[in-house]
């Protein structure tokens, strides 16, 4: 099988490129990847020289580009190329809509003029909007109430997507996920900024009141989830990807201070994200009755496994935090304040 991985060289798009292609070492990968700041090489330089896999730097909205590469016989796309942070979609939408919506429709041009086989679409539960703490976890009829430029643009592409599916018989499939932590994080998400910030003895923001919930998923399981999505999922459908781990960020927080043995004082409550989702759940029935995939990695061993790769790889993170994330930084939280 040929694939076109889009948005390779970010944190999903090299979890999963290495998990298939040590899963199905005969299988051919074309990573095209902008490399905007969360773009990394360095995510997979392990693969370099691996005769199954080629990088192409280039943009998801480039026709031309895009047409070439798929009509080099790509069997299946793909697309986890995106603009990913709801912070930076509070200060620049329009990227958001540019990369989401129309990088998004440019590969389905392409897809349908090439004939591929199949076209996976990497979605998000926040298209969902935001649960009350009583309310049942979103399944997949649940309705689209988007709140951020983020998921507003990653909903118009849902809706995109279905709708090349159902007009131009597009054999699309879409997947949407709840929030991911592990290795090869860029450190702007909280379980990254925090590990690292606390790792430098740095403060970690705190937004608001700390209670805001979130659905988290180990990485790996979300990429296992895809491939069983890719090789089982049915066409016009999507499936929701979740392991059922709600935490505050609170919690999330003092169990990193606690692994690491560093204070509680490092903790600062910081101005509230504008529209900030209260609470995200996910029903994953569907992908687990339907396609028999279940998550394998529990929130402690998940955890355990990123705070000791962050260790590990000190130097990976402190190039990425020094070449982009101070620059961010600075001009982020001078602009929060005014907000
Ligand atoms: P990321 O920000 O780490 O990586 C995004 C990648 O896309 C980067 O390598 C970047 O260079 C590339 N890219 C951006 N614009 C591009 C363009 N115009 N053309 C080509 N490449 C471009 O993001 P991530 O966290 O790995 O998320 C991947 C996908 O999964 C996204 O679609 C996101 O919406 C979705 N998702 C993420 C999460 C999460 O918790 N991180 C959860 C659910 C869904
Ligand atoms: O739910 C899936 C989504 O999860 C993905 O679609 C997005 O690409 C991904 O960025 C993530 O969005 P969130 O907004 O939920 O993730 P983030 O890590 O930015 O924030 C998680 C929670 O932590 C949220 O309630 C805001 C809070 N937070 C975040 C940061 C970065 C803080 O309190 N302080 C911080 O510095």
């Amino acid at each position: 099988m040929k694939i076109l991985v889009t948005g390779g060289a970010g944190f999903i798009g090299s979890n999963f490129i290495r998990y298939i292609l040590s899963k199905y070492p005969d299988y051919k990968i074309i990573n095209l990847d902008k490399l905007t700041y969360a773009g990394n090489l360095e995510n997979l330089a392990d693969l370099e020289k691996n005769k199954s896999y080629r990088f192409v730097k280039g943009d998801i909205c480039d026709q031309k580009l895009v047409d070439q590469i798929v009509g080099e016989g790509i069997d299946v796309i793909i697309n986890f190329a995106a603009e990913s942070h709801v912070d930076r979609s509070l200060y620049d939408p329009k990227v958001f809509m540019q990369t989401n919506v129309l990088g998004t429709q440019t590969l389905m041009e392409s897809a349908l003029k090439h004939k591929i086989k199949r076209f996976v679409q990497i979605s998000t539960d926040e298209v969902y909007g935001s649960l009350k703490e009583d309310e049942s976890p979103f399944t997949e009829e649940s309705f689209l109430i988007t709140n951020s430029p983020y998921s507003a643009s990653k909903a118009c592409s849902d809706l995109l997507v279905r709708a090349y599916q159902r007009t131009f018989d597009l054999p699309a499939i879409i997947t949407r996920c709840c929030n991911n932590y592990g290795p090869y994080q860029f450190p702007e998400k909280l379980i990254s900024l925090f590990i690292t910030n606390a790792l430098d003895d740095q403060e970690l923001p705190i937004y608001g009141d700390g209670l805001y919930i979130r659905d988290w998923i180990y990485v790996e399981d979300h990429c296992k989830a895809v491939d069983f999505v890719l090789h089982k999922g049915e066409v016009g459908e999507i499936y929701n990807i979740s392991s059922n781990v709600e935490k505050t960020n609170l919690e999330i927080t003092h169990l990193i201070l606690d692994c690491l043995k560093k204070p509680s004082s490092l903790i600062k409550h910081v101005k509230d994200r504008p529209a900030h989702d209260r609470r995200y759940a996910l029903s994953a029935e569907k992908i687990r009755k339907k396609l028999g995939w279940e998550p394998e990695v529990s929130f402690e061993q998940g955890m355990k496994l990123t705070i000791d790769w962050y260790i590990k790889n000190k130097d990976w993170w402190q190039k990425v935090k020094s070449k982009e994330y101070l620059k961010y930084y600075e001009r982020h939280y001078i602009r929060r304040e005014k907000l």
